[in-house]
């Protein structure tokens, strides 16, 4: 229903923005060094870059494919495509649901780290040792982080409320390019400071010798998540490009964009690491105990750490509020509830959940999901499994259910643009890509 009154979002450059804004987060500056730091680095490194180059450039084209042919939301895109395929857009819905759970809590942990850098709180410490003591005591009470998760489901649900097209592109405009200016800064800080190369060896130098199972599917899993693909939330953002928007260039600009945000990230904790003395392997609170030691001895640490947590606390949010716009536009388009209901409905139902993973870091620690607490058990479901079975079954629906004139149309625009790789593409969509992802859940559940 009420296609065409949906917003467009306006030039080239604002497509990649958006785009840009929903796959860089705190996948990329958070979650990539910890996963990294637990599956041995290097190795790690190398099979996350394939899983981007050959799963999620093409998985990424595809659906900006699907939502861009149907303009409807993930559920409504598949249907009307296919009324078989609409469980797919149900997987992204709730994929998102869940994501969101567990990501308004490391949201919030990064709007306390902003107001700590304001505060000079985190100055006041100096070795590993204090900042992990620090970190361990602020996500264990109970009120402090909800109060920051709050603060940061509250921000989500109005700019949502704003509007696609002004809230969301006005914040990514700006933000993303400064953000890249001050990686770089940390980066070449943390590579300076004494001990560092080991790190850079640890992050770069590959060891395939520690490579599991579980670590290609780690990688995969990464790479979805940090693309921000297997989930709807492209479909949904495509569903309100214009016609002439170069879906290919848009999603290889995104994937470019992406994967330098994560090595960057990579190049900045590593070193450091190494140089304070924290394990790489010290899991979701790896870049917390580690970027306050990179600050600290930096030239008016104080400036530097409040910019950067400013930052990524924007980062998170255009992330945020594309998790938020694919269950609300759901809910809109498919309970033909207002908009606004939709985005209450939404933050409502993400508060509940978000409250309890933050929860389960503490007082609720004893509740157990195979042996995981509720915050991971929610990383680990959404990343290795949801995200990996949406790519397996879009991989499946584009390849070789979808009019192959729809997906012609789409990528190249009418007719207007050559396809030159269409048959590297549909090559990569029909087998390599299902095959590949096919083999690594084989091997997880122990079939070889
Ligand atoms: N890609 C986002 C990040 O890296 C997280 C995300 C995942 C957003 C899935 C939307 C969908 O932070």
């Amino acid at each position: 229903m009420k296609h065409t009154q949906r917003a467009t979002l306006g030039g080239k450059l604002s497509a990649v923005l958006v785009a840009a804004g929903s796959s860089v987060g705190l996948g990329n500056i958070w979650r990539f060094p910890y996963v990294a730091g637990d599956n041995g680095g290097g190795a790690f490194l190398a099979i996350y870059i394939l899983c981007v180059l050959i799963l999620g450039l093409p998985l990424m084209i595809a659906e900006f494919s699907v939502g861009r042919a149907s303009r409807k939301n993930a559920v409504g895109a598949y249907r009307a495509l296919d009324r078989k395929w609409s469980f797919l857009g149900y997987n992204g819905v709730l994929a998102a649901f869940l994501i969101l759970g567990f990501y308004f809590v490391v949201a919030g942990w990064t709007a306390e780290y902003m107001v700590h850098s304001v505060t000079g709180e985190l100055a006041r410490y100096s070795t590993a040792e204090e900042y992990t003591a620090m970190f361990e005591r602020f996500i264990q009470n109970p009120w402090r982080p909800l109060l920051y998760t709050l603060l940061f489901i509250t921000a989500t649900h109005f700019v949502i409320a704003l509007g696609v097209q002004k809230g969301i592109e006005r914040s990514a405009k700006v933000l993303m390019p400064l953000l890249f200016i001050i990686l770089i800064a940390l980066a070449v800080h943390s590579l300076l400071m004494p001990g560092g190369s080991e790190g850079l060896r640890f992050f770069l130098k590959p060891d395939f010798s520690k490579i599991t199972a579980a670590t290609v599917l780690t990688a995969l899993g990464q790479a979805f998540f940090s693309l921000s693909i297997g989930i709807g939330t492209m479909v949904t953002y495509a569903s309100y490009f214009k016609p002439e928007t170069n879906l290919r260039h848009t999603a290889l600009n995104v994937t470019i964009l992406d994967t330098l945000v994560a090595l960057l990230a990579g190049i900045a904790i590593f070193p450091a690491v190494f140089s304070v003395g924290i394990q790489p392997s010290s899991g979701p609170s790896l870049v917390f105990i580690t970027l306050p030691g990179i600050f600290n001895g930096m030239p008016w640490s104080m400036v530097w750490s409040s910019v950067f947590f400013l930052l990524l606390v924007v980062a998170a949010l255009t992330s945020t509020i594309s998790l938020h716009e694919v269950i609300t536009a759901y809910m809109h388009e498919e309970w033909h509830l207002s908009r606004k209901s939709a985005a209450w409905a939404t933050t409502g139902a993400t508060l509940v959940l978000a409250a309890l993973a933050s929860l389960s870091l503490g007082v609720l620690n004893g509740w157990r999901i195979c042996g995981l607490n509720l915050f991971d058990a929610l990383d680990y479901l959404t990343a290795n499994i949801l995200l990996p079975v949406g790519g397996f079954f879009t991989c499946i629906f584009v390849g070789w259910r979808l009019d192959r004139k729809i997906l012609q149309m789409q990528v190249t625009n009418d007719g207007q643009l050559p396809f030159r790789i269409r048959t590297l593409f549909l090559f990569l969509l029909r087998y390599l890509c299902p095959a590949i992802l096919l083999l690594v859940f084989l091997d997880n559940l122990g079939a070889f």
